[in-house]
């Protein structure tokens, strides 16, 4: 029995109300005086305390106490083999004629030993698979459909790490609502994001998955895309339950090697690495994926202390947890376990409650509680915890409710998803170098070329992860910019060369045609399975002969702009000193070529700042803003001072920080101030500055604020982002900008792993890129 009380109270009459969940019982009393009231109470706490002990049980309302009673009773009615088939996950195939699965597949799913199915949408196809599980299977449970809608479904937004770069959590949180929307509309329940990693590792393809270098703005980033997702109801048929992902420190692999070891300090791992995925359990997301790599030497699909005693015990997460694609067979290989028997008694005994595609669970299992080695309480708890999420899904109500052809045929990618893409891709590109105004093109100009192996490549514009993203329909940079051109500027194009061969025979044409234009882009990057899953490289600059291209058509001297499309930062000091201008694009998705006209032609104004430094060199890496001043910092009025913490050969910073990103405008940052320069513990400390918009169009500014600690119980870092404004600002206009922090925001992991904050010395810094040093001392009493 659960026991807890609530107390209404209006003018006249008083009530206590004695809700017991479990039974779905409420009892009211209703009395005038207040010792009436607490002599109910204390009946009721005696009745409670001689029947439950002494525990305080969390609150439940009604519909969770029927849940609850529903998912126990179907518990009940299961045989051990329907509940690992609960726990079984398995994934459906497309070809090139659509749709299929393998025959073993749909006969586990009629003996109700598959659980949730991924990779399967179009609501023909969901509703045929869901038939087989509501129709044909002894106890009815519906299947759960999975599928990694990490940037859009239909409607391809801009790749995640370009998402960051606008800085925009609204747009973010909206982005993945139209995703949820869409994806929804074709048969899908379960989405495998948000991908939360946090990453200093410009080598690891996954970085264009995530949010980038910092912990607290991937926190917000995390918690907007959960809400986006999930909404605020799952059980509504345009919600997706969210899988956060993956858990844990998977953006953290030497050298920057996918699905290589991970290997670093507990306050590492706390500080920086696990505060996002909490910030997306916070948000209400509703399962989490197991990360492939270990840490410290225990891979996260068999570490209990992550599984159970961290995410259950300390952070009382209640959902379920699923395996990445096969890592439970993957403990083999990685050498803590000796066959596939023993790999699912670790991690179901670590905790972790899904098997996607490994069949780990479903050989395996029901032999492991007959030996002992694996409680059948933890299948229980396990099962329990799926179940529940297709109730919360409403699959128990309506197994097809995600099934409509109406909303198939409604729902996708309709004009205002397309212009939400559009605008959305726009704000994500990064104005990195604009020489003398270089950008925008002016309109008076006659012709422009339009160069490079990007530069109408379909397929690229969607990026890695593109769910059903169709290329088909993806706007090139090409076409986006003739849309914008109309009749009266002539477009001429060539391709000059592949993204990554040695085929120079394109250059000479890509060359005259560069001669006779007024204006030059040149469209570079990376292909778009050069970063994502797999897809980590040594060398990140410019791949192929592109920069030798580049070289060749520079020597027009015409007016030039690089659009840069990659998945990830690259390293490109070479073409920062000769292209008189640069943009990110990244990877825009369906709208991209509209969307980076807008900018080039000045309709947009560029406002987006990188999330994840671009290094001068890869030796650099990881080079990351909040880094520690070591015994030995570099004295700047004395750089090559010899025994210092320095390379020989290049500088400690980055070629572009983190933060960093220029306009069409210009903002100066004045009038820094505190509304106190000493502070008591409790005190909340507001930080403002006038920002004027100095050049000579309207403009939108992202605002940054960082702390360091002085002095720390550990070392602290050089800067921590503390929060941040994007601000639009007229010409001329100057706006005040304040951000409010309190002591407690000064947080950290002290040396016994304490979260506290030490009073003391501070720095304050308030500026347009991590690297602004306009620097503001405070003080924090104790
Ligand atoms: C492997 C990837 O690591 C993970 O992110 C993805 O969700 C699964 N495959 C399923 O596609």
């Amino acid at each position: 029995m659960v026991f807890m009380t609530r107390i209404l109270k209006n003018i006249n009459i008083r009530w206590l109300t004695i809700y017991l969940p479990d039974e779905a019982l409420k009892f009211t009393f209703t009395y005038k005086r207040r010792s009436d009231m607490k002599l109910f109470r204390y009946f009721f706490i005696l009745i409670f305390i001689l029947t439950n002990g002494c525990t305080k049980a969390p609150e439940k309302t009604v519909t969770e106490s029927k849940m609850e009673k529903f998912v126990q009773g179907l518990l009940e009615k299961m045989t051990l083999e329907e509940k690992i088939g609960q726990l079984s996950l398995f994934t459906s195939d497309w070809g090139t004629t659509g749709p299929s699965i393998r025959k073993d597949y749909v006969d586990l799913i009629k003996s109700g030993r598959a659980g949730a199915i991924f990779n399967a949408y179009t609501v023909d196809y969901v509703r045929s698979l869901q038939k087989i599980a509501v129709e044909e299977t002894r106890l009815h449970i519906p299947l759960m459909f999975g599928y990694d809608v990490i940037h859009g479904h239909r409607t391809i937004f801009p790749v995640p790490l370009a998402q960051a770069s606008s800085w925009d959590i609204e747009s973010i949180r909206r982005s993945e609502e139209i995703a949820a929307m869409e994806a929804t509309a074709e048969g899908i329940n379960w989405t495998f994001a948000p991908m939360v990693d946090i990453s200093r590792e410009p080598r690891w393809g996954r970085v264009v998955e995530g949010a980038g270098e910092d912990n607290w703005l991937g926190s917000l980033i995390a918690a907007a895309r959960v809400r986006g997702f999930q909404g605020t109801d799952l059980s509504n048929e345009r919600t997706l339950l969210a899988c956060v992902k993956h858990f844990a420190a998977y953006g953290a692999p030497q050298a920057g090697r996918d699905y290589n070891t991970v290997d670093m300090s507990q306050r590492s791992l706390f500080e920086w690495y696990l505060p996002p995925y909490k910030a997306a359990l916070d948000a209400g997301a509703g399962s989490i994926m197991t990360s492939f790599n270990e840490i410290a030497g225990i891979p996260s699909s068999s570490n209990k202390w992550l599984l159970t005693d961290l995410l259950r015990g300390t952070w009382k997460f209640d959902g379920f947890v699923v395996s990445d694609y096969n890592s439970i067979t993957e403990l083999i290989a990685h050498g803590v376990a000796a066959d596939s028997a023993q790999a699912g008694e670790l991690a179901m005994n670590a905790g972790l409650d899904m098997d996607m595609q490994g069949s780990i669970y479903l050989n395996n299992l029901a032999a492991l509680i007959k030996a002992g080695k694996v409680r059948e309480e933890s299948v229980n708890k396990a099962v329990k915890l799926i179940l529940t999420a297709k109730y919360k899904l409403g699959l128990f109500d309506d197994p097809y409710k995600y099934c409509s052809k109406k909303r198939e045929k409604d729902e996708i990618m309709t004009p205002e998803n397309l212009s939400f893409a559009r605008k959305f891709a726009a704000n994500s590109c990064v104005l990195l170098k604009n020489n003398n105004k270089t950008l925008p093109i002016k309109r008076g100009i006659k012709s422009i070329a339009v160069i490079g192996p990007l530069a109408d490549s379909r397929e690229d514009m969607l990026g890695s992860w593109s769910a059903a993203g169709q290329w088909e329909k993806c706007v090139t940079l090409v076409e986006g910019i003739k849309n914008k051109a109309g009749d009266n500027i002539k477009v001429l194009t060539a391709k000059g060369c592949n993204v990554n061969d040695d085929d120079r025979t394109g250059f000479s044409k890509a060359v005259s045609v560069a001669a006779q234009s007024d204006f030059i882009v040149l469209a570079l990057g990376e292909s778009r399975d050069m970063s994502g899953e797999a897809a980590s490289r040594t060398d990140i600059s410019i791949p192929g002969v592109q920069m030798e291209m580049v070289k060749e058509i520079l020597k027009t001297r015409k007016p030039c702009a690089v659009v840069l499309f990659n998945g990830r930062p690259l390293t490109i000091s070479e073409l920062d000193k000769t292209a008189p201008a640069i943009l990110e694009a990244w990877f825009g998705g369906t709208e991209s070529g509209n969307a980076i006209a807008d900018v080039l032609f000045g309709d947009i104004n560029p406002s987006g700042k990188i999330t994840l430094s671009f290094p001068i060199n890869t030796g650099q890496i990881p080079v990351f803003y909040n880094c520690k001043n070591t015994g030995r910092p570099v004295n700047p009025l004395f750089p090559n001072d010899k025994y210092k913490s320095r390379y020989i050969d290049c500088p400690n910073t980055p070629l572009y920080p983190f933060g960093y990103g220029l306009s069409y405008t210009t903002f100066s940052y004045s009038d820094i101030s505190l509304n106190k320069s000493a502070f008591q513990r409790n005190d909340t400390i507001i930080a403002s500055a006038d920002i004027t918009n100095t050049g000579d169009r309207d403009g939108e500014e992202i605002a940054q604020l960082y702390v360091r600690d002085l002095v720390g119980d550990v070392t602290r870092p050089v800067k921590e982002l503390k929060g941040f404004q994007k601000l639009f600002i007229r010409k001329g206009e100057t706006v005040r900008v304040k951000f409010k922090i309190t002591a407690g925001d000064l947080s950290y992991y002290h040396q016994d792993m304490s979260f506290t904050f030490d009073p003391g010395d501070f720095e304050l810094f308030i500026g347009t890129s991590s690297a602004d040093n306009r620097m503001t001392p405070f003080r924090i009493t104790p």
